[in-house]
């Protein structure tokens, strides 16, 4: 394991990635985490080496995330990166200065002397720079190995040990041969096995659950997204089937088929107790006439739990463990590694449900995606068996078609949404767009306006298509369609969705928009 210590940068997670990708596992710890708060998530003798990464603050920032110094005398190796080259050299005694002429953007790197770290890089790569101070003096032992264009320290290395700091950032994808750099510290350096992938990881978590479970009946609920089918995936192979239930809620905010496929997908890994509840009613009825969003959002918040509990107690369930499909970043974000430095809180998605925190409490709770990061999850759902299909799919927001029907929802504006939602995302996959977009989706708009069908004037509904690439969903760029794919795609919506008048391409990114509209 490489153990990553987060100061604050933006691409701490980045870093995670690619050592991840090299195959070797890496875990993010808050940067200025104790010392001996590091058994708390990982046992001492895994870890082969620290990278520290970069920060928006600087050493001399009030507020600047301190080091713990019992890391820079362990002896194991150590990478720091940006801040975390500035923080071992201030703290060493070196010197770091605030420089007049910034480095951002691409920049050539020079080598001054050999190095492990640059095992079989040429000379004048294009290294990715994002940075106000620099070193003026490294700190006493060490010298500088690399600079830049502009005769910058870029890198520094300790005379005897294996200790190294780069001022640019290897994990970002503008910087050449980074992940080769990334690759000469955390293996050869550091000496960390290629031991992470996915079929490993899938027969461990397997024998996880199969501890943490015993012979207590597991329930999970599924919303048929890519998190919760893997997590049933997951448990489907690791228990005896009958010990897993999983239960999934139709709302009746579903798209097209889609309950359907969720049943197939299920079955198909071997579900027995596999209850699908239809609670149309229960979401719609309290629905009626509700056109604010945010009122919306609270009434099916509320129809979830109480849809669960209900379900849960007629199937005679409570007692069982509950699984959930939580992943590495929300566990970062939410703060639960070591440390507790909670980071900005993504909550407004997070349906707040009393069983999760009953659970919780009573320490009934499996998360065996909680080490994974979303690209992972996937991985591991492919090796598990599951469809691609499912396994690739664009995220669909727990309310469901309720944030895409704005304003009031009627039966009858769920049934055409379903309908023009469907004919976009299937002429998405005929035209191999799909998995060039994060997400794409159809909105249906609360007015109308006039058209023309044979000699009569209509008044037709208006809808408008959404497609966007993201990485996270934080921020999302528009999907540059080809002008015919457009119109190919609103002509078959309006010639095959009878109530549908107008088609709308909604070109706003995020920000200042949001990727739903509600
Ligand atoms: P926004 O609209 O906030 O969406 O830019 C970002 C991502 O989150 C999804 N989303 C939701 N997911 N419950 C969810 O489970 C919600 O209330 C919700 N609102 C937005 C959205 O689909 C996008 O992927």
């Amino acid at each position: 394991t490489i153990l990553i210590l987060d100061f604050g940068g933006q691409t701490a997670q980045l870093i995670a990635r690619r050592i991840r990708e090299l195959g070797v596992y890496s875990e993010i710890i808050p940067g200025d985490t104790g010392y001996d708060r590091i058994p708390d998530v990982i046992h001492m003798d895994d870890v082969k080496g620290f990278i520290f990464s970069g920060s928006p603050e600087s050493v001399y920032d009030h507020n600047a995330p301190a080091l713990d110094p019992r890391f820079l005398e362990d002896g194991r190796p150590i990478l720091g990166i940006c801040y975390g080259l500035q923080r071992f050299t201030h703290d060493l005694g070196g010197r770091v200065e605030q420089k007049h002429t910034r480095e951002f953007g691409r920049n050539r790197i020079k080598f001054r002397h050999q190095s492990p770290l640059f095992k079989d890089i040429p000379e004048g790569f294009i290294s990715w720079m994002s940075h106000g101070d620099s070193i003026d003096t490294p700190a006493p032992g060490f010298r500088i190995i690399a600079e830049s264009e502009h005769h910058h320290p870029a890198a520094v290395s300790h005379e005897e040990l294996p200790v190294y700091g780069l001022q640019f950032h290897p994990e970002v994808s503008h910087c050449e041969y980074g992940s080769e750099i990334l690759s000469n510290f955390a293996c050869e350096i550091c000496g960390a096995g290629k031991e992470w992938n996915m079929h490993m990881y899938m027969e461990e978590a397997a024998e996880d659950i199969r501890k943490q479970a015993g012979s207590k009946p597991v329930l999970l609920l599924i919303s048929g997204g890519v998190d919760s089918t893997v997590v049933g995936g997951m448990l489907l192979k690791s228990l005896p089937h009958d010990q897993v239930h999983l239960m999934y809620i139709d709302t009746g905010l579903m798209r097209k088929n889609e309950s359907v496929k969720v049943e197939k997908t299920l079955k198909a890994l071997g579900a027995t107790h596999l209850h699908i509840i239809h609670a149309e009613k229960d979401f719609l009825d309290p629905l009626e006439g509700v056109s604010d969003p945010e009122k919306k959002r609270e009434i099916i918040g509320d129809a979830f739990i109480r849809v669960q509990e209900r379900e849960i107690a007629r199937l005679g369930v409570e007692n069982s463990i509950l699984a959930q499909g939580t992943l590495y970043t929300d566990m970062i974000e939410s703060g639960k590694g070591v440390g507790n430095k909670a980071k900005v809180i993504k909550s407004h998605h997070n349906v707040r449900s009393p069983l999760v925190e009953r659970k919780r409490e009573q320490g009934l709770i499996i998360e065996p995606l909680s080490k994974l990061y979303k690209d992972e999850v996937r991985a591991l759902g492919i090796e598990l068996g599951i469809d691609p299909d499912v396994v690739n799919r664009h995220p669909f927001p727990g309310p469901g078609l309720a944030v895409r029907i704005i304003g009031e929802i009627t039966r009858e504006k769920l049934q055409i949404l379903r309908e023009a939602d469907h004919i976009f995302i299937s002429e998405l996959k005929a035209r191999g767009l799909y998995h060039n977009i994060w997400q794409a989706f159809v909105v249906l708009l609360p007015v109308r306006s006039v058209g023309v069908t044979g000699d009569a004037r209509e008044y037709g509904y208006v809808c408008s298509l959404r497609a966007i690439i993201s990485r996270d969903g934080m921020t999302a760029d528009v999907y540059p369609f080809e002008m015919n794919d457009l119109l190919e795609i609103s002509s078959r919506i309006t010639n095959q969705v009878r109530h549908i008048g107008r088609v709308a391409y909604d070109i706003s990114s995020k920000p200042p928009a949001t990727i739903e509209w509600e």
